[in-house]
């Protein structure tokens, strides 16, 4: 058993007085490219990461909820009957809204019994990396096969969202759940957030001497308020100006008349949405014919897109990109929602010290706080532990 394993099967039973029936895990995300793509039916290209949230669950005879966690004092309770958004906040908004978000893909809540369930994770909080899908994904593997619902992974990942999008009340679209349970290990998921068909890209960054560093800037964001909500806004908006369904349905060769139509800011937000989903398209061809070190300027690209049309990296972010390929990262970006959280840069091995060295100086010249630096491989997703 993995240490985290351990220690949710001792936090459970310190907690409930009895050990848990089973162990459920779900990893973290990160996206290699595809941002702001998945609200708007477009491609995203993530992959689970080696940094997990593992949840420990037992059945109960009555019919009450209760949900503990390594991160939190306190524990939750709330009976079946009274699962809705509006009665679920705080940290426990993550596993009950999955509770109550399977009965709304059809699981029947009048029929299942209560459980107790303790959550422990090793993802980092607030870096972008996706921990709040890891609880979601983890919790709903662990209540599919308690509760015998049969839902596949597609379904869940869709669960997943709805307690994300109604329980927690943030407007995110399917990419962090769909990474969480369909990852495999040294492989992306090529996933069509319109159709959810999705294919397991090998990556290949071992056998081509690369790692994905994380920079993990520590500069807050807040999805549920402000910025995405505005951005997603602005997305729907330019669609709708242009006639299209969603900006799924804007090639680049529409652009020039977008141009036209649209005032210059919503032009800029439709313009990386469509260039985006193009460099999805463009990486995960280039990867399959040339390997990986070949897909350096697309994440490159895909940065500046970000930080010139769609506006939301901060100064850390972009001191983090510009430092690192600068010190010799073949490609980086910022990775997730933006306004803060992490950039991701793909190095060769044998230069990891030296990028995290420079990007140190960088942010210490900078006056900036130290980030955070590690390097993740590409892991399996959720999954029955024990
Ligand atoms: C967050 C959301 C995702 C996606 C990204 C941006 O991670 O949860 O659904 O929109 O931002 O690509």
């Amino acid at each position: 058993m993995t240490v985290l394993g351990r220690s949710v099967r001792a936090g459970f039973e310190s907690r409930f007085h009895r050990p848990a029936a089973g162990l459920w895990s779900a990893p973290g995300r990160v996206n290699l490219i595809g941002e702001h793509t998945d609200y708007n039916d477009g491609f995203v290209f993530p992959f689970a990461i080696d940094r997990r949230t593992v949840v420990g669950l037992r059945p109960r005879e009555d019919r009450s909820i209760r949900v503990a966690s390594s991160f939190a004092e306190e524990t939750v309770e709330l009976d079946l009957a009274e699962l809705s958004p509006q009665n679920l906040n705080g940290w426990s908004a993550y596993p009950m809204g999955v509770a109550w978000a399977l009965g709304e893909f059809g699981a029947d809540l009048t029929a299942v019994t209560g459980f107790d369930v303790y959550i422990d994770s090793d993802v980092p909080i607030g870096a972008g990396l996706s921990s709040s899908a890891a609880i979601e994904s983890a919790v709903a593997v662990a209540l599919n096969d308690t509760w015998d619902l049969g839902m596949d992974r597609r379904m869940l990942a869709r669960v997943g969202q709805l307690a994300e999008n109604r329980a927690v009340g943030a407007p995110t679209g399917i990419m962090d759940q769909s990474a969480s349970l369909l990852g495999r290990v040294d492989a992306a998921v090529f996933l069509d957030c319109r159709s959810l068909q999705s294919e397991v890209v090998p990556l290949g960054f071992q056998a081509s001497g690369l790692e994905l560093l994380i920079i993990d800037t520590k500069v807050s964001h807040s999805h549920a308020t402000g910025g995405y909500a505005a951005r997603r806004e602005s997305c729907e908006s330019g669609a709708s100006l242009l006639g299209a369904a969603s900006l799924r349905d804007v090639s680049v060769a529409d652009l020039t008349r977008a141009a036209e139509v649209l005032d210059d800011e919503t032009f800029r937000r439709v313009r990386h949405v469509v260039t985006e989903n193009q460099r999805v398209l463009d990486t995960v061809r280039t990867l399959r014919e040339q390997g990986p070190t070949a897909i350096g300027a697309f994440l490159d690209a895909s940065h500046a897109s970000m930080r010139d049309d769609f506006e939301i990296s901060v100064p850390e972010l972009d001191l983090a990109v510009e430092a690192s390929r600068d010190a010799g990262a073949i490609g980086s970006r910022m990775t997730g929602g933006g306004f803060g959280g992490a950039a991701i840069a793909l190095t060769p091995h044998r230069l990891v010290p030296a990028v995290q060295s420079a990007v140190a100086v960088a942010f210490t010249s900078a006056g900036y706080a130290a980030p955070d630096m590690f390097v993740v491989h590409a892991a399996e997703g959720a999954m029955r532990e024990d």
